[in-house]
């Protein structure tokens, strides 16, 4: 070939080729590795749960239960609103008391959270999780369904 080129030049701009397409080609090598390594652990959602007579959770009450793996707060208000919560301290899972003066208290570090699971005093930034929980037929039922009560906090 008489384009200018050496032999030697040519070999060298095939080379970059090769070493550009390879490099391409182990882009998404990372991504990958991490789709492989990281844990693929789903959650199974758990079947409502009957837990009682609605009539047997008079205003001011409380009730501790299990729902699968976690412990759960049950709460009627005075104004009879029913609240179920993950008692899970939203700092470093410690399972949180109520301390029947209207505060979930966490025995770690002293994280306390209001009757509507909202963050009272740090080191918790997060409010408690709440469950679904409603009365049916003059059952009480909790749900697999949780959402936060205050998204905006802190
Ligand atoms: S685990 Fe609850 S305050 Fe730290």
């Amino acid at each position: 070939m008489q384009d200018g080129t050496t032999a030697e030049e040519r070999r060298g701009l095939l080379k970059n080729i090769l070493y550009g397409a390879l490099a391409l080609a182990a882009l998404p090598l990372p991504w990958l590795g991490w789709k492989f390594l990281k844990p693929q652990v789903q959650r199974r959602k758990l079947a409502p749960l009957d837990i009682g007579a609605a009539a047997d959770f008079s205003a001011g009450s409380y009730r501790r239960i299990s729902y699968g793996d976690r412990p759960v707060g049950i709460l009627r208000s005075a104004a009879g609103e029913l609240r179920a919560f993950d008692l899970r301290c939203t700092h470093a899972n410690c399972i949180v008391n109520w301390n029947r003066e209207s505060e979930f208290v966490c025995p770690c570090h002293g994280g306390r959270f209001d009757a509507e699971g909202r963050v009272n005093l740090l080191p918790p930034e997060k409010p408690l999780l709440r469950l679904d929980i409603a009365e049916r037929e003059g059952r009480v039922i909790l749900r697999d369904e949780e959402y936060s009560t205050a998204a905006d906090q802190i």
